[in-house]
Order: C-alpha cells, then sequence, then structure tokens
C-alpha cells in the first residue's frame, strides 16, 4: 500500500487536506493522526473491519482495546453510558489528556473493545485530531500509531518508521506537545475513580475532582501471573529497547561516578539530565531535559528509547523519575522499558 504523507500546520486553513483524511477514515481506512499526546492509528471507531485493520497495522493483539477519540464531551452520549462523574472530569479535563472507561453502547463493535463491555473514550485537544474526527462525523478509533512493542510515536518520522506502506495516510503535525499516552481512569459504579495508566493528567488533578481516586497497582508494580489487570495494555511488554535498559537512584554524585566508570568499561548510552553533559563523556549521551523539568524529560523520553536503539549499545542507562505529579507517568514508561530493573547506586 502507498502512504500518503500530509502535512497539517494549520487545520482551518487546510480544509482540503482535512476532508481527504476524514473521507479515508469513513471509507474504511486508516489515517495516523496526530494528538497532543502521541500519534494515533485512527479508523472509524463504528466500524468492525476498520479495527481489524488497525490491529493488523500495528501487530497487536485483538484482546487489547482501543481508545475512541470524539470531538466534543457529549458526544460520549452516542457510545457510552455516562454519568455525573464523567461529567466532571469533562468539564476539568476536556478536550485534552484524559481517556475514560464506561460501559459502552451497542454503537461501538466487540472489535473496538477488545470484547470488553466497557469502553474507552478520549476527547483530544489537538486541533487537527479535532477537525479530522469532526469532518468524519464518526468517533475516531485509535491506539499508538506505534508497532506493538515499540515506543509510542511522537512524531511522524517515528509513525514514518513503523507503519509506510501499512496506513493510507500519515498526518504530520509535528512533535506531539506531552509525549506520554493519555492518563486512563475507569468510572466505577460508587462514582469514585480507578487510575489505569498515568498520563498528562496527573493523581493530584484527579483528585481536585473527585475525592475517591484509587490506583491500580499494576501502574508501580509487577503483575502476579495469572493475574488480570484493569487496563488490558497493563499485562504487555511495551517500550522496551533491544538492549537492557537499568535506572538508577541514590546519591546524583555517586551516580555520576558510577557512570563515568561504566562509559570506560562498555559501550553504554546513558538517557542524562541536561546538567550532567559537560560531567560525562559527550559520546553516547541522550540528554532528556534538565532534572527539574519533568515535563520536558516526558515530551522526550520516548524519542530518545528510539534514538537509543539506533545505536546499539550493550546497556542503556537512565535516572529512576519521582513518582509525584507527571512524574508518575514518566516512572510507568521507564520502569516497564527497564522490566523493572532498578540499581541502587550507594
Ligand atoms: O494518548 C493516548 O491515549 C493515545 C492517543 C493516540 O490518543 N492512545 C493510546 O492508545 O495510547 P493505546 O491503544 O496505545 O493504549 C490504550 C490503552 C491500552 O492499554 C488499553 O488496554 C486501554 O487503553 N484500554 C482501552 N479500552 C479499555 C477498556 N475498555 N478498559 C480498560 N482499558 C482499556
Ligand atoms: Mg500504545
Amino acid at each position: 500500500m502507498r502512504t500518503e504523507l500530509v502535512k497539517i500546520n494549520n487545520p482551518s486553513e487546510q480544509a482540503d487536506d482535512i476532508a481527504r483524511a476524514a473521507s479515508i477514515i469513513k471509507n474504511g481506512g486508516l489515517v495516523v493522526i496526530p494528538t497532543e499526546t502521541v500519534y494515533g492509528l485512527g479508523g472509524d471507531g463504528t466500524n468492525r473491519d476498520s479495527a481489524r485493520k488497525i490491529y493488523e497495522a500495528k501487530g497487536r493483539p485483538s484482546d487489547n482495546p482501543l481508545i475512541i477519540h470524539i470531538s466534543t464531551p457529549e458526544q460520549a452520549e452516542k457510545f457510552a453510558y455516562t454519568n455525573q462523574t464523567y461529567y466532571k472530569l469533562a468539564e476539568a479535563f476536556m478536550p485534552g489528556p484524559l481517556t475514560v472507561v464506561l460501559p459502552k453502547r451497542d454503537s461501538v463493535p466487540s472489535e473496538v473493545t477488545g470484547g470488553f463491555d466497557t469502553v474507552a473514550i478520549r476527547c483530544p485537544s489537538h486541533p487537527t485530531a479535532r477537525a479530522i474526527i469532526s469532518a468524519a462525523g464518526v468517533p475516531i478509533a485509535a491506539p499508538s500509531a506505534n508497532i506493538s512493542g515499540k515506543p509510542s510515536p511522537t512524531s511522524a518520522e517515528h509513525v514514518a518508521s513503523d507503519l509506510d506502506g501499512k496506513v493510507d495516510m500519515i498526518v504530520d503535525g509535528g512533535e506531539c506537545e506531552i509525549g506520554l499516552e493519555s492518563t486512563i481512569v475507569m468510572v466505577n459504579g460508587d462514582g469514585g475513580l480507578t487510575l489505569l495508566r498515568p498520563g498528562g493528567i496527573t493523581y493530584d488533578a484527579l483528585l481536585c475532582v473527585c475525592d475517591n481516586v484509587s490506583i491500580s497497582p499494576t501502574i508501580e508494580g509487577v503483575l502476579k501471573e495469572n493475574e488480570r489487570p484493569l487496563s488490558p495494555g497493563m499485562k504487555y511488554k511495551h517500550y522496551a529497547p533491544s538492549a537492557p535498559l537499568v535506572l538508577l537512584c541514590g546519591d546524583e554524585e555517586k551516580i555520576l561516578e558510577f557512570l563515568r566508570h561504566e562509559q570506560s568499561e562498555k559501550k553504554c548510552l546513558i538517557l542524562c539530565y541536561d546538567e550532567e553533559i559537560g560531567e560525562l563523556l559527550r559520546d553516547g549521551l541522550i540528554p532528556i531535559g534538565r532534572h527539574d523539568d519533568v515535563q520536558t524529560q516526558a515530551k522526550k523520553l520516548f524519542s530518545a528509547l528510539r534514538e537509543a536503539d539506533r545505536h546499539s549499545p550493550d546497556i542503556i542507562y537512565a535516572h529512576l523519575p519521582q513518582k509525584d505529579g507527571l512524574g508518575l507517568a514518566l516512572y510507568n514508561r521507564m520502569i516497564r522499558a527497564a522490566a523493572h530493573t532498578v540499581k541502587e547506586i550507594k
């Protein structure tokens, strides 16, 4: 299949490009769309064949459900049974990087929800994503636009290297603003929330809207054998670079000492803080932002992991993030990419 690449900088001035992307979706094709979190591999969320094509292009097990993307929070009514908590969340965080899991209506084919009786719904804030959803007139089912097992794509180049020839169109909307996938919450019967995946909407922000938010244990921990996670995506190994990734914690000076020693011994790649550039051998460093700038670190993480892979190092080192605020999302992605390998430097 030939994949068309279209750059959309300003959707309001590129109505023809938006209409073409929308028409491909409506006709059962696949279009990769930019969002504020990561790029999404989009198809018609009401069409079971589109869902099958998405799973095939991504190489994803079809029991791992897709998120459907809408352009206004009220559109959820057509696809899910909403409640007061949903609208409180919508008022506070939509459009934006939040996905809400609700009981599904029959209008969503079971292929989209991986056989689940719930559906994950998100109203993205990226203007190009919103314009394409509106023009398509159908919700867009979209997982992250990476091949299963690769880091989520935060630029059109990442998407093209994974999906060129497997989708009808890639819409290039530049670098994603947040760089980590959306926060996912499940609304419980009692109106409380369970945080299934941390992201741009933090745990503390959720607490401002709902005083009963529990954190799914899979976010920080390892799944026990035969344990079934609430969010199926959590059971799959994700974002793993080819070389082993080791997360370091402990005293900063001692960590630098350790890294200098490692650099002299093996081909290592280091996702370092900007402040550390002058402290280590420049070769093999991928700076991901200043120590206290978690937002930049989040934005650069997936790109850094892809770059790390290209160098084929023996080993990759990075700092273990703090778990507060957006740090929890960074921690969750990194601990999984590292298959929970943490080394304390004393
Ligand atoms: O930011 C994002 O959420 C991006 C952009 C494209 O919107 N999408 C994304 O989709 O990250 P994906 O498919 O890579 O991750 C969706 C996660 C999966 O872990 C899946 O298991 C979970 O959402 N999920 C989907 N439907 C669910 C449901 N009904 N119940 C529980 N978890 C669900
Ligand atoms: Mg994904």
